[in-house]
């Protein structure tokens, strides 16, 4: 489904994806692991399509989307929740939900956002409130109900568990384990690295820009020396 071929990514002198490659498979989870500055945001972010990549090659559903817009790859079925959430903090929660159809012209979308408050019963009870209220939970809840609006095929989603409580944590991968059994392919970027190897199928760990292992979920897990290694040890897991 999404193919990326030694993708670069260039801040001025700063080379923060270095000759990236990885897959995903339609209704695969795939998971990219890497400590602080090992170069993840950017890397969704050349795929979201924000910033422009230096080199290299992305494919999603056989169509080669390396330079088109944002827009256009929302459209395709690539959407990304990003780092920090980013919700409309002076909108409502309902407010925030339409934001994410903005590419849509279809009546579908109010069936759509009625589904998502389904799955959400949180975010229904306080559709009219300011997304500001939220808990942080709540608002990645929100954050990714914003996405599903899009109706994603493949949804990218920037270290969701950061921050969130413990209950919030299970809660947050236990929709995304539900989420891919409705056929949404996921590619997570993470720090806590127990839980994502538990709901990926592969990993990828990224270190200083480059991919420095990869692996199925289980060879990741297995090796331990390796990750503890590159991603300085697991302290952002629960006890
Ligand atoms: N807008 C920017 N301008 C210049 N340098 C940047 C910019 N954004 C990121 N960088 C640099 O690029 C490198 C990779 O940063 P990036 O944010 O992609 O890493 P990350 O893996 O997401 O880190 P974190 O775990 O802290 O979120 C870092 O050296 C960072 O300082
Ligand atoms: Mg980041």
């Amino acid at each position: 489904m999404l193919e990326v071929e030694t993708l670069g990514v260039t801040y001025g002198r700063t080379q923060a994806v270095k000759g990236v490659s990885l897959t995903v498979a339609p209704g695969e989870i795939v998971t990219v692991l890497g400590a602080n500055g090992a170069g993840k945001t950017s890397l969704l972010r050349a795929l979201q399509g924000a910033v422009k990549p230096a080199s290299g090659r992305i494919t999603f559903n056989g169509r080669d989307l390396t330079g088109q817009s944002p827009a256009a790859r929302v459209k395709e079925g690539m959407v990304l929740v990003p780092e920090g959430r980013q919700i409309f903090v002076s909108m409502s929660v309902h407010e925030n939900l339409l934001m994410g159809a903005y590419l849509r012209r279809d009546d579908a979308v109010v069936a759509e956002i009625e589904a998502i408050y389904e799955r959400f019963p949180n975010l229904a009870d306080r559709r009219n409130a300011q997304a500001s209220s939220l808990s942080g939970g709540e608002q990645q809840m929100l954050a990714i109900g914003r996405a599903l609006v899009a109706r994603p095929r493949l949804i990218m989603l920037d270290e969701p568990s950061l921050g969130l409580s413990p209950l919030f944590v299970d809660k947050l991968f236990s929709l995304l384990g539900e989420l891919n059994r409705d056929g949404i392919g996921i590619l997570l970027v993470e720090q806590n690295t127990t839980m994502a190897l538990e709901i990926a199928q592969r990993g990828y760990v990224l270190e200083l820009g480059a991919v420095a292992i990869e692996g199925t979920a289980a060879e990741l897990s297995a090796d331990g020396a390796l990750t503890e290694a590159y991603l300085g040890g697991s302290e952002a897991e629960p006890a």
